[in-house]
């Protein structure tokens, strides 16, 4: 696997890869990799003769009171990952190659960006876009891998690719799950044995309330049902939703048609953890 830390030696690497393996797939990432990280390197495998990984904690998605410096890094022990998972090329950019000084140009995706995640992190999905818009440019990859499991984040990337029309063919990965249905986080390293055994609720909740939803009952009083349930065991809801899929707009019911979701943030100490379902 080779390992590319300026913009320069990418760019060479990656019109090696794109002569001998034609086609080239990017798994971005921040580092701290768990096997739902090492299952989209296999789809991006699947999808395109050469795959690139971009490690990068990207300060531009951090908020002032967020947990930029103490977010996990595990250079090492994720090049050893990437390694053994095929992985062609590493993308590690330092702070200062992806943004020189006097960098500013953000890409903002109005309307997608502003809810859920937005109203508790704002200003975060555009740093999402401008890094990913960047690291589609840098390498150039034909299509991107990203995890279902940050929803919002996906419909944000689709709909910024759309609206741009970056030549780029963006493809899904299901949420990997624990065996108690936590889905796999960088940041679930940070919860206490206790926490981690109560972050279970959350997976528990949301099969529940899905289950409940898909006959098309009206959505406030069960999920106002399950927002008690969570707090209950320990979970603060920042937000608990019934939405269409692309849109993220809120329904009062699932159609029943699978384009429904249901989307969820809780804190448990000091970790938000995220997870959605298809209704
Ligand atoms: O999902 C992530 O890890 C990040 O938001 C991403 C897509 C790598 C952009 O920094």
């Amino acid at each position: 696997m080779a390992i590319a830390r300026d913009l320069a030696t990418l760019r060479r690497e990656v019109a090696a890869l794109r002569r001998r393996a034609g086609s080239v797939a990017l798994v971005p990432t921040m580092g701290a990799l768990h096997p739902g990280h090492l299952s989209l390197i296999a789809l991006a495998r699947q999808a395109a003769g050469a795959v690139v990984a971009s490690i990068f904690v990207n300060p531009l998605q951090f908020g002032p009171a967020e947990d930029l410096s103490r977010y996990p890094r595990d250079e090492a022990g994720d090049l050893a990952a990437l390694r053994d998972a095929g992985c062609d090329l590493a993308w590690l950019p330092t702070p200062e190659a992806m943004y020189p000084p006097g960098s500013a140009t953000t890409v903002e995706v109005a309307g997608l960006s502003d809810p859920w995640e937005g109203v508790q992190r704002p200003g975060h999905f555009r740093g999402v876009a401008t890094v990913c818009a960047k690291l589609f440019l840098q390498t150039g990859a034909d299509v991107a891998v990203f995890g279902e499991k940050d929803w919002q984040q996906l419909a944000v990337i689709r709909r910024m690719v759309r609206d741009l029309d970056l030549p780029i063919r963006i493809l899904p990965g299901p949420t990997v799950r624990e065996a108690d249905g936590l889905a796999m986080s960088s940041r679930n390293r940070f919860l206490s044995p206790a926490e981690r055994a109560a972050a279970a609720l959350l997976p528990a909740t949301l099969q529940e309330l899905a289950a409940g939803l898909r006959s098309g009952a009206p959505a406030a009083p069960r999920i106002g049902a399950a927002e008690a349930r969570l707090r209950q065991g320990g979970l603060l809801p920042d937000y608990l939703a019934l939405i269409e899929g692309e849109t993220l707009q809120p329904l009062e019911a699932a159609p029943g048609d699978g384009s429904a979701r249901l989307l969820v943030a809780a804190r448990l100490g000091t970790v938000r953890l995220l997870d959605n379902l298809a209704v």
